[in-house]
């Protein structure tokens, strides 16, 4: 995927973001995109952390076959693993992390991206790819380009 391509789905999300004040509507119009438009981008979801139980990450809009880690505490899995160290986690061979939760037989790689609220993690971009090591750089910027524009968008409309 060229830098301009993802340069262009961002400025289009950035412009979603600009046309409505409904959080479900957005992420359903990223988690969609990325996942029709990025080849390698196979399974694509957002995870919410409970917010009664802010241990415990809840699936959103996802684009992709339906899985049943639908609630994951962020004690377990690399969903969890982004949560628990604030950071974007990337493995090229989920087959090799003993925390990988498995959701698909086919996936190879998978990337995890926290959203952040004034500095505070509030959920996160999953991706999961059948080809092995297919996140690089180029798309850890464009994940994190996505998950600040999420995260101002929750900052300027949360009551
Ligand atoms: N693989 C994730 C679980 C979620 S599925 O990828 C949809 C993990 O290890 O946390």
């Amino acid at each position: 995927m060229s830098a301009s391509e993802f340069q262009r789905i961002i400025e289009e999300f950035r412009l979603f973001s600009e046309t409505t004040k409904d959080l479900a509507a957005l992420e359903e119009f990223c988690v969609s995109q990325m996942g029709t438009r990025l080849p390698r981008y196979d399974w694509v979801g957002l995870y919410m952390l409970n917010e009664y139980d802010p241990g415990v990450l809840v699936l959103g809009p996802f684009h992709g076959a339906s899985t049943e880690h639908v609630h994951i505490p962020i004690t377990q899995g690399i969903c969890g693993a982004a949560v628990a160290e604030g950071m974007t986690v990337v493995v090229d061979d989920v087959g090799t992390d003993p925390r990988y939760l498995a959701c698909s037989l086919e996936t190879w790689s998978e990337i995890v991206v926290p959203i952040r609220v004034n500095g505070v993690i509030v959920g996160e971009i999953d991706v999961d790819s059948h080809t092995r090591k297919a996140f690089g750089g180029e798309d850890r910027e464009f994940l994190e380009e996505c998950t600040a524009m999420i995260g101002s968008f929750i900052a300027r409309y949360r009551t």
